[in-house]
């Protein structure tokens, strides 16, 4: 695996791929790998020739300075868990590669970006969408691949790539849990202990009311008692929980065929993502598991 640290290097290796007919897919990182970006790797690995992980700690989705200086930087171990994988490039861009003097140039989506983590973090999805623009052009990359566990994020990459008509197909893959149901983060080290116990209810409530909108239930009932029971579990405080429509982030009032519960929450100054499907089409799924379990 070569490690690469300007794009004009980059740019050399892709041209000669391109050249030979060899597709690019790419997985962007903040490094801090953990399984849920190995897998992505596997996923770019299964439709692409050659794979490029980046890794690029990108100051501009920071909404703190602090949460900036406290986020890890582990490039060495990073790369030892990226060469068993055939990872071709590891691209760990110099700040200036990005940003170069007088970077002037904002990339924001409207529409998706609003609400949920848009609302509670002010400008992070503009920092999200200009460097991923970035990343997708310097690597020239036919496909790249993203965790659904940042949902609204891969929405708001979904939408930057149609409207900027870039050639490179986005693919959203499922979140990766632990055996206990906690969707991977680089953030779940923070947790200490009891905090660590306390984290899976938040996968366990979230599927507990999307079976309740599926089965019918109100949705304002649901997300009611699950904010509940979150509260109840020892969370500290909810940022948000709501159900959006799945393509669009619109925000739904009934169920819909295809919804997404979306929550943010706070546990011992740790703040936790995670989402669900809700629909029609899961709730069929729900029907077969259960017509198999009564044979
Ligand atoms: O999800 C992340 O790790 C980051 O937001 C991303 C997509 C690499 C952009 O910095």
């Amino acid at each position: 695996m070569k490690i690469i640290r300007r794009k004009s290097d980059l740019r050399i290796l892709t041209r000669n791929w391109h050249r030979a007919g060899k597709s690019i897919g790419v997985v962007p990182t903040m490094g801090a790998l953990h399984a849920g970006h190995l897998s992505l790797v596997e996923a770019a690995h299964s439709r692409a020739d050659r794979v490029i992980v980046t890794l690029f700690v990108n100051p501009r989705q920071f909404n703190k300075a602090e949460d900036l200086k406290k986020y890890p930087r582990t490039e060495e171990s990073d790369a030892q868990k990226l060469v068993p994988l055939g990872v071709d490039v590891l691209y760990v861009p110099k700040p200036e590669e990005i940003y170069p003097d007088g970077f002037a140039t904002t990339v924001s989506v409207s529409g998706v970006s609003a609400g949920l983590c848009g609302a509670t973090r002010p400008g992070h999805f503009d920092g999200v969408a200009t460097v991923v623009t970035k990343l997708l052009l310097q690597t020239d990359a036919d496909c790249a691949f993203f965790g659904e566990k940042d949902y609204q994020q891969l929405q708001v990459i979904k939408r930057l790539a149609i409207d900027l008509d870039l050639k490179v197909e986005i693919v959203g893959c499922p979140t990766i849990r632990e055996a206990d149901g906690l969707a991977m983060s680089s953030r779940n080290l923070r947790l200490n202990s009891t905090a660590r116990d306390i984290a899976p209810v938040i996968k366990k409530v979230l599927s507990e009311a999307a079976t309740d909108i599926e089965r019918g239930q109100s949705v304002r009932l649901a997300v009611g008692s699950a904010r509940n029971g979150l509260i109840e579990a020892g969370l500290d405080s909810i940022d948000y929980l709501e159900l959006r429509r799945a393509s669009d982030l619109a925000p739904l009032e009934t169920s819909c065929e295809s919804g997404r519960l979306l929550v943010a929450a706070w546990l011992q100054g740790v703040r936790l993502i995670d989402n669900v499907p809700v629909g029609i089409s899961s709730l069929s799924g729900a029907k077969h598991r259960l017509t198999v379990q009564s044979n």
